[in-house]
């Protein structure tokens, strides 16, 4: 970046222009352009040389002072609580509910005497007020500071010197020597990186909310994951009230626990047991037609129910409908049932559907919709507890998938007991879980009905 004359580059192909343009005159892309601020070199040194090696066993270890946020599952995603000095991204779609989580860790850290201060860009204090009466969040310690320019809240950082800061969201916050507007790609690099100085100088440890866009990938929490120390997801379903925070990275600590909350009147509180919780709306049910699937996001598991109906067709040509799965893959899937297992699906209807409107494209949930088809064929219940693993082959045979260790392990913390998987090499024994490889689909429906 200091090398560079300033104006924007082409994320693509690296082109120069000194004033913004929609498409690329280097490579004909649309939209690509970012803007680059060069800093000057002079202070650039000065801060260089404050800083001198120092020997490893004498620095001393911070992991001790680790604070509590007040909610025993959100310290479990963080791997044991707050580390000073560190930088913490919660992202998350709009209104999902990272204000509020956020106003009560400031509350509950707070509430033990420490100072936060909690930068709000989006709301005015009286909005803050009136959520923080709703959440019971009342101290003496808690300050409020409506804020978009971030030379401001450096500034009062520094006067207040709290131990928490709060910033929501980075997409409201803008530095003035970055012409772009806040939200931007360059203003939501630029932003982050001065918080992250901000959060080792003065060994304060700083939340940043960050909201999923859109698109997704611009100017979104992904342009920043890199960044910080640690990135947390919070997601959920708007229409149901349980939330799950994920660790995606975590510069201390593990990335495979989640945290389950229900947001409630009275905000968030913790699910203990989530096993439970999902049992009640989601799993476990003995229904004809459903099976648990552990697919993958990206790097993250996510456990999907897929609910299925097959029945004789009325008119003429089968119906065969798909919501959250992909057409083709689901008819071939019954192509391989008719075929191997002998199911007359024919001269059915077939309707496939996941359950929350997520999306699946990878085919190691093929296993389970074929499960899920034939139950409901057959009018037999695939037993709740189990949850289904793999990909299909033309010819039956069940091919191993990615990540197993994942899958099944996200499967044993939620509660399932039995994960029917793939014959791969290097499965790990988890012990919470009870796992049956199969070869081939007549094993699979063998073993589940
Ligand atoms: N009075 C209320 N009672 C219950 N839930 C509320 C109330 N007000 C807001 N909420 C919940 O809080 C959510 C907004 O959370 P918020 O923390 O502002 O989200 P974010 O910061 O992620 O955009 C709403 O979607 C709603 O579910
Ligand atoms: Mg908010």
């Amino acid at each position: 970046m200091s090398n560079k004359k300033p104006g924007y580059y082409c994320q693509e192909c690296g082109h120069f222009t000194a004033r913004w343009m929609g498409r690329c005159s280097g490579c004909g892309a649309w939209n690509t352009y970012v803007e680059e601020v060069v800093v000057s070199p002079r202070n650039h040194r000065t801060v260089e040389r404050q800083v001198e090696p120092r020997l490893l066993i004498e620095v001393p270890p911070e992991d001790s002072d680790r604070r509590s946020t007040g909610m025993t599952e959100f310290d479990r995603v963080l791997g044991g609580g707050v580390v000073p000095g560190s930088l913490i991204l919660l992202g998350g779609d709009p209104g999902i509910g990272k204000s509020t989580l956020l106003l009560q860790v400031a509350g509950a850290i707070g509430s033990a005497g420490h100072r936060v201060l909690y930068v709000s860009g989006e709301e005015s204090p009286h909005q803050i007020k009136l959520r923080a009466d709703r959440l019971g969040v009342n101290n003496a310690e808690l300050f409020v500071y409506p804020q978009t320019n971030l030379e401001a809240v450096e500034e009062q950082v520094a006067k207040v010197n709290p131990l928490l800061v709060v910033v929501d969201s980075i997409q409201t916050m803008y530095i003035p020597d970055i012409t772009s507007a806040s939200g931007s790609v360059s203003q939501v690099r630029g932003c982050t990186a001065r918080l992250m100085q901000l959060a080792k100088k003065q060994s304060v440890s700083v939340f940043v909310v960050g909201h999923v866009t859109k698109e997704g990938m611009i100017a979104g929490p992904r342009v920043m994951e890199h960044m910080v120390d640690v990135v947390l997801y919070f997601e959920g379903e708007r229409h149901q009230t349980f939330r799950i925070l994920r660790g995606v990275k975590n510069r201390f600590g593990s990335t495979n626990e989640i945290g389950v909350f229900e947001m409630s009147g009275i905000g968030l509180q913790e699910v203990a047991n989530p096993s439970s919780f999902f049992l009640m709306d989601h799993a476990f049910r003995n229904v004809a037609g459903t099976v648990v699937v552990p697919t993958m996001e990206g790097t993250r598991p996510l456990l999907v129910e897929i609910q299925s109906l097959v029945c004789p067709t009325s008119f003429g040509t089968p119906r065969r409908m798909t919501a959250g799965v992909d057409h083709n893959r689901v008819a071939l899937i019954m192509a391989v049932l008719e075929k191997r297992l002998g199911l007359m699906l024919g001269n059915c209807d077939a309707y496939v559907n996941v359950v929350g409107g997520v999306r699946i494209d990878e085919p190691a949930a093929d296993l389970g919709i074929a499960m899920a088809l034939a139950s409901s064929f057959r009018e037999r219940a695939i037993d709740g507890r189990v949850v289904v693993i793999g990909e299909l082959g033309l010819t039956g045979e069940i091919r191993p998938v990615t990540a197993l260790d994942k899958r099944i392990s996200e499967a044993a913390q939620l509660g399932f007991g039995c994960c029917i998987v793939p014959r791969q090499k290097g499965l790990r024994d988890i012990s919470e879980l009870e796992t049956k490889e199969v070869a081939t689909l007549t094993e699979a429906f063998d073993l589940v009905f």
